[in-house]
């Protein structure tokens, strides 16, 4: 791999920037907030770079990646910026032939159909067909500001095989679901090569210069509690084992309300909330152990302004401003989302959790 590994213990400017301390269940004077897919289609400056080239070639390009998110980062006045890249990335080394087709989403041409095509699918023995991603992480780290917090991510194991399995995207992901209740054994392998692969890919990014890795558990919601907890969370507790410790991580999904506790078993510094459940709620359930991270709805940024203003104060409400939240939407933002709500949002909730912590 061509990066070089940065310390791994952030330096004090990191280890005390609301973020982190928000990561660590700790008070702040400001409740922390980033936003989900911060660089992406509706900020006019990621369209300009994207005409130039296509999507994957922008996840591969490192400079370019640096730009995307750097310059995302910088205008909305977040306190965290995210790596730019994709869950699906890591499909690639593991075989599979991955498209982003216009106007579809994402392809992939080879699925896993059958309990013998789990065989075919590669064991990732190292990192450097994804050295592309690390050196993206390390350049990043070194143009942020020295106080700005650097996420990195990967999709959970479940929402990776729904793309292996599905081919795409999916509404009801029977295939995938198929699949797992036909062939258990299977999909322990398949799912067993996921965790092995995200596992070492999420510690060469906290290597590289990620102070947070957030995993996305995007389509886990699809599940009842009981087949999570017997083909999904031994996976996780696994894999969220085998994380680089000290690096705090958020575990995160969608329309996971009846998930939360056994997401949270599963491990995890942070649980990523939706907008679909009650966040006072969602924190009496989870408990003091773990931090919280949500739970806007995207689509209330495309309401007045004073309507962001009065569903982010309902949050921050909600939130209790008992230690440990971190702002954020609670899925991402959409691409026809107006830029100004976005920073008026961020605004809004640096300004009134502020006031709020006065004595
Ligand atoms: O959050 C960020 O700003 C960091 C970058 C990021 C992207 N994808 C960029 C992206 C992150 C963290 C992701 C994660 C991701 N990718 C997830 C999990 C999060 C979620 O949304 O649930 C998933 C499921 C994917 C898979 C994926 N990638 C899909 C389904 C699509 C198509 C979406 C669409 O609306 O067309 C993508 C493409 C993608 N990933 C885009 C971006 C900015 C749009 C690509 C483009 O420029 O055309």
């Amino acid at each position: 791999m061509s990066t070089s590994p940065v310390e791994m213990s952030p330096s004090p400017a990191l280890r005390q920037s609301p973020f982190l301390k928000a990561c660590r269940n700790e008070p702040t004077d400001v409740t922390p907030i980033w936003l989900m897919r911060q660089a992406g289609r509706y900020m006019p400056e990621y369209r300009a770079v994207r005409s130039r080239v296509s999507f994957l070639e922008l996840c591969k390009d490192a400079a370019l990646a640096t730009e995307v998110t750097v310059t995302a980062a910088e205008r909305l006045g977040v306190d965290a910026a995210i790596l730019f890249a994709d869950i699906l990335l890591i499909l690639e080394p593991l075989g599979f032939d991955l498209e982003f087709a216009k106007g579809e989403g994402p392809v992939i041409h080879n699925p896993v159909r059958e309990a013998v095509d789990v065989d075919r699918v590669r064991r990732m023995e190292d990192v450097a067909p994804l050295g592309y991603v690390m050196d993206a992480v390390a350049s990043i780290r070194s143009a942020l500001r020295p106080s700005t917090p650097l996420i990195g991510f990967a999709g959970a194991p479940f929402t990776l095989a729904c793309y292996a399995i599905e081919g795409g995207g999916s509404r009801h992901y029977e295939k995938a679901k198929a699949f797992m209740y036909r062939d258990p054994g299977a999909w322990d392998a398949l799912m067993t090569i996921l965790a092995d692969a995200t596992a070492l890919y999420l510690n060469a990014q906290a290597a590289a210069g990620a102070q947070v890795l957030q995993i996305f558990d995007s389509w886990v919601g699809t599940l009842g509690p009981h087949d999570y907890r017997r083909f999904v969370q031994p996976h996780m507790r696994r894999m969220i084992a085998a994380l680089t410790p000290g690096v705090p991580v958020i575990h995160f999904g969608t329309d996971t309300s009846t998930l939360l506790e056994l997401q949270r078993d599963a491990g995890g510094d942070v649980i990523g909330l939706d907008w679909r459940v009650d966040l006072a709620e969602a924190r009496g359930r989870l408990g003091p152990s773990v931090a919280v991270q949500g739970n806007l709805d995207p689509t209330v940024l495309f309401a007045p302004i004073a309507e962001i203003e009065r569903q982010a104060a309902r949050v921050l409400d909600q939130a209790g401003g008992r230690p440990g939240h971190i702002f954020n939407l609670g899925h991402g933002i959409m691409p026809n989302t107006p830029v100004d709500h976005v920073i008026a949002l961020i605004e809004f909730v640096h300004e009134r959790s502020r006031t709020r912590k006065l004595p």
